[in-house]
């Protein structure tokens, strides 16, 4: 049976002054209604550019191939017209930076009226509704008050919630949420990752959750997919990403969230930085920084295989194996 979104083969490459970066290789995932997939990796591992490239909002020095398919359309091969009609309405980015999605100059209540308006038609009475029950379900108090207010006007996690509300407000069928937390403070992080919960169970959306701290995935996320220099090295249940850890990144990871008791001492964290996406090292794209690293690290990529059902790896090696 087809997943509600679904990942192939996807690549995307910048073309720049200095050569080619390439930002995603070869990557395949899906995800399905009433599940949180949470894309976890260090800064430039290709996160974001794999769902703006899903959203259609690749920078103009891009190209992508492969396949992305939500619910039976093509994203990638559709004509502009007709991915307006679906973004907003059955695909919805939550961005880090609430000012990326909201225009400073008009009424957040205005904004959100244009949406339902440009999706569904609504007239400004029946709009309004719709936005005030929204408001009160991700916790925006008074939001009659509120809609009337410019975005400078509201705190830093208000405008995080309008901006999730907005997301929200055509109940689309996925959601990606890119460090949806990480500009605020821990708790209110702690009750936006409670609402994004909330949303999995009670509209029954996909939730792509995309952040650089595993730490933050456990109370979410069903599954995980661990992304490294523009692959994904590790994917499975959240469980096994924690528990039956297959990759040495993923291992390195854990390690370095903070909010994890730390439960293996071998690897403390990761050394080294991620490599230059445009000069990737031979072999394993990891073997500079991996304790484990043999010489066919240094000759031979690994793939992506199935380690066990649900759980796969690129690793030469099983972990904990010499
Ligand atoms: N327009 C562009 N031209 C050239 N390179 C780009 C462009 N946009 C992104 N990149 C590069 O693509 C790579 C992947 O970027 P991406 O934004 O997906 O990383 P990320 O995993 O989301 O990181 P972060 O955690 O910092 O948000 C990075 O090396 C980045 O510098
Ligand atoms: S393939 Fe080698 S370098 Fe890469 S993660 Fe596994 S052990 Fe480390
Ligand atoms: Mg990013």
């Amino acid at each position: 049976m087809n997943r509600l979104l679904e990942i192939k083969d996807l690549s995307v490459v910048f073309d720049t002054p200095d050569g080619s970066v390439k930002a995603v290789n070869n990557i395949s995932l899906d995800v399905d209604r009433g599940e949180c997939l949470a894309i976890v990796g260090e800064s430039g591992s290709g996160k974001s550019q794999t769902f703006l490239t899903a959203m259609g909002l690749l920078a103009d020095n891009g190209r992508s191939a492969g396949i992305i398919n939500l619910n039976g359309s093509d994203l990638l091969n559709m004509q502009r017209n007709d991915l307006n009609k679906l973004r907003g309405n059955r695909i919805a980015m939550i961005f880090q930076d609430p000012m990326t999605a909201l225009t400073p100059h008009m009424k957040v209540g205005e904004q959100i009226r244009e949406v339902l308006d440009h999706h569904q038609g609504l007239g400004k009475k029946a709009a309004c509704e719709i936005i005030r029950e929204m408001f009160n379900k991700v916790n925006i108090p008074e939001p009659d008050r509120r809609m009337e207010m410019y975005p400078h006007e509201l705190s830093g996690g208000l405008r995080q919630r309008v901006m999730i509300a907005m997301a929200l407000i055509c109940k689309p069928d996925v959601i990606i949420a890119d460090e949806p937390t990480t500009a605020l403070d821990v708790t209110v992080q702690a009750q936006i990752m409670d609402l994004l919960n909330e949303i999995k169970t009670e509209i029954g959306a996909a939730i792509i959750l995309i952040t650089h701290d595993l730490g933050v995935v456990a109370g979410i996320a069903d599954r995980v997919a661990v992304m490294y220099a523009g692959s994904i090295v590790e994917s499975g249940e959240v469980f096994d990403i924690f528990y039956n850890t297959k990759h040495p990144y993923t291992l390195g990871l854990l390690n370095c969230s903070l909010s994890l008791e730390k439960k293996i001492d071998f690897l403390e964290a990761i050394d080294g930085h991620p490599p230059n996406p445009n000069n990737l090292p031979n072999g394993c794209p990891f073997n500079p920084r991996c304790k484990n690293v043999r010489d066919i690290c240094r000759e031979e990529k690994p793939e992506i295989k199935i380690k066990k059902q649900n759980h796969s790896s690129a690793c030469h090696f099983e972990l904990g194996v010499k």
